[in-house]
């Protein structure tokens, strides 16, 4: 009898507490399958997707603007910050990429920006493996104008001078190019679009040139919209110079204030050796030409 009655209050405690777990793993699970279904049905309910479209680089080739201005479109929802999900071991191994991503409506595009992806070597084939119709945008600069841009971010405040670094020579003669440092590493363009043509079709990778789209926002944007197969939207009335800024600011209707990028972008560069400039172009020069060849578009970098 009082074994009998201590077996039952096992078999009780155990189908609660098993009732309990699977409870607790319904309220988990529910909400996820709820928004899956409504997104599938059309019941219109947000969810976290992965990227239709990744800004892969270059860093200082205008990124931020470039996501900035792409997200003035309805369709489009942005994930704000930088991902680095496929070139940082410890993010891929996680695997937990759509966590990162916004939520977006049924038929909004999901665009991220995270620069590093262009020069990194496994990135390409990560990407291709999540997606293989993904939409990529490159977003480039005069290299050496870049390679200045990346210096004043990534290193001016070490007390260090963009010419020491740029050059091997100690003796200001400004002939043998520091091909290791990153800065002139990222500048070679052609090089690491190779690798990703290896990989993606020509057609699914925009380009995008930092000099374009700060004089002409409104026309690129134009291009990523027939690129990314969004209605037109975006137009001239979205922009404003501000003289304070320098810059181009944009406004998402006629009621938003509008918005510029922060201080951390247009920096001042520092005053670069005319001779060190010169060499560089000269560098980049061969390496621009095989780049103009790759994209098919010639952009008007100067190489002297
Ligand atoms: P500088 O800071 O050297 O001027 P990224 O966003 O990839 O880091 O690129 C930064 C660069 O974007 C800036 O480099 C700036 O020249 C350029 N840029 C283009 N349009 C801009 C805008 N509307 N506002 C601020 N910076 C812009």
């Amino acid at each position: 009898m009082f074994r009998g009655r201590g077996s039952f209050l096992v078999v009780l405690i155990s189908s609660v507490t098993v009732f309990l777990t699977l409870l607790q793993i319904y309220l988990k699970v529910a909400p996820n399958l709820r928004r899956r279904y409504a997104n599938e049905f059309g019941g219109g309910e947000k969810i976290r997707k992965l990227p239709d479209c990744i800004i892969i680089g270059a860093k200082k080739g205008g990124t931020r603007a470039l996501l900035e201005f792409i997200n003035i479109h309805p369709d489009v929802e942005i994930s704000p910050f930088e991902v680095h999900f496929f070139n940082m071991e410890r993010q891929y191994s996680r695997g937990l990429h759509w966590s990162q991503m916004p939520l977006a409506a049924p038929g909004q595009l999901v665009v991220e920006k995270s620069p590093n992806y262009f020069v990194s070597r496994d990135t390409p084939g990560r990407i291709f493996e999540i997606n293989k119709d993904i939409k990529l945008v490159l977003a480039v600069r005069e290299p050496v104008e870049r390679a200045i841009s990346d210096f004043v971010q990534s290193y001016q405040r070490h007390n260090l001078t963009f010419e020491r670094l740029a050059f091997k020579d100690g003796d200001g003669t400004f002939e043998s190019v520091n091909t290791a440092w990153s800065a002139i590493k990222t500048s070679s363009y052609a090089r690491h679009l190779e690798r990703w043509l290896e990989v993606f079709p020509r057609a699914q990778i925009l380009v995008v040139e930092c000099g374009d789209l700060t004089a002409d926002p409104a026309g690129q944007l134009r291009r990523v919209e027939r690129f990314l197969g969004l209605r037109p939207h975006i137009s001239q009335q979205n922009f404003f110079f501000s003289r304070q800024k320098g810059f181009m600011c944009w406004r998402r209707g006629p009621d938003d204030p509008g918005h510029c990028l922060g201080d951390r972008k247009g920096l001042k560069h520092p005053e670069v050796h005319p001779a060190a400039v010169a060499r560089l172009r000269r560098h980049f020069s061969a390496l621009n030409k095989r780049f103009f060849e790759l994209v098919g578009t010639e952009f008007n970098w100067p190489q002297q």
